[in-house]
């Protein structure tokens, strides 16, 4: 049974005519790494009682979904460092409506939750791999040890998850060199890879970003002197776009938030762990969901009204400067 009501659409359209139908949703900010091009190196996080509960997460989640959406990936920060994660997972897994539930993760803790996500109902898996050089891996995450990572995606890979995605963001000069290497990983292991051109999200200090820019046209060129790449018609809406490796079972995503604009096809919104309704990835604009969760508790007719109006906001499109901040939050505000 549908429970929205009839003075309410079974379906978020917005005013450019675009079809909202996949959440992300940032579940923390917290992430026990500190990749350089998310995280400044001293990071102040949000004090507990400005996140979200899981209770709150699951009423907004359950809105959402009645609302239309058919898709939801749970982020963070790392969302794996969430306590009770797995109560979440297996709440949303449950809502009747809901096509796929998703999950970005670092890959850190995948070896001993990779069997109970698949348990509590998680569909699929992205897991983050910027670097197969132990060196480069810690250098490039602050703390990471490269080798908790590989047995969480080999964990991941033995419980069988539908078609794991690996994402690799790639700076010029730092790991453009191990493109072809990531992507051979990805194809040995049967997993997809997409490569992610990086924004400027939030001020950092290790790296200029406009220093580190490289598009994924670059990388592509890159692939094809090793990979035949045939065009797939697989598309999530958004910014990416992908390819068939031939003779494999491995598609390589191009994530082009910088060189290429795909925000006519748009069809997600996020929401961060507080509670912030974030309509477009290179917008700050805002709608604060969190005060109706906490004023109207469990008036989930109101929250779905208020997530009508905000779609009636959505920007046409993102512009992004990699030679200006303009969008202060960083990454793990957002989740990927
Ligand atoms: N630009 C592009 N991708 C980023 N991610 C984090 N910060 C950035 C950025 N500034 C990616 C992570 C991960 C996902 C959560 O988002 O590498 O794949
Ligand atoms: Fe954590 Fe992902 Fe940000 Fe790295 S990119 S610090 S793993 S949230």
């Amino acid at each position: 049974m549908e429970s929205t009501s009839l003075s309410q659409p079974a379906s978020l359209i917005d005013p450019f005519g675009r079809s909202v139908n996949y959440l992300r949703l940032s579940v923390t900010d917290r992430c026990n790494l500190r990749c350089t091009y998310c995280m400044a190196e001293e990071m102040t996080f949000l004090p507990k009682q400005q996140i979200l509960s899981l209770e709150e997460l699951r009423d907004a989640a359950t809105a959402f979904v009645e609302l239309g959406i058919r898709k939801i990936r749970l982020t963070g920060g790392e969302p794996l460092i969430r306590r009770d994660i797995l109560k979440l997972v297996s709440s949303l897994a449950a809502l009747p409506g809901l096509d796929e539930l998703t999950m970005t993760t670092n890959g850190v803790y995948l070896p001993s939750m990779a069997q109970p996500l698949k348990d509590a109902g998680m569909s699929r898996l992205n897991i983050s791999i910027d670097s197969l050089k132990i060196e480069r891996f810690k250098q490039l995450t602050r703390v990471g040890d490269l080798s908790q990572v590989l047995d969480g995606i080999h964990a991941a890979n033995v419980v069988g998850f539908n078609k794991i995605k690996l994402n690799a963001v790639i700076l010029a000069g730092f790991n453009d060199d191990e493109v072809i290497d990531l992507a051979s990983f990805a194809v040995d292991n049967g997993l997809d890879i997409s490569f992610i051109e990086e924004m400027p999200l939030g001020e950092i200090s290790s790296h200029k970003r406009a220093a580190t820019q490289i598009t994924s046209a670059q990388i592509r060129d890159q692939l094809e002197s090793k990979f035949t790449l045939l065009d797939s018609t697989e598309t999530t809406g958004g910014p990416s776009r992908y390819r068939q490796v031939a003779n494999s079972d491995s598609k390589i995503g191009f994530i082009s938030p910088m060189s290429n604009n795909f925000c006519e096809s748009c069809n997600r919104v996020r929401m961060t762990a507080e509670g912030r309704l974030l309509l477009c990835l290179g917008n700050e604009h805002s709608l604060d969901l969190r005060e109706i969760l906490r004023s109207h508790p469990g008036d989930s007719e109101r929250l779905k009204s208020k997530i009508i109006q905000a779609i009636a906001d959505k920007p046409e499109r993102h512009y992004f400067d990699p030679d200006q901040v303009d969008i202060v939050r960083f990454m793990n505000m957002t989740g990927g």
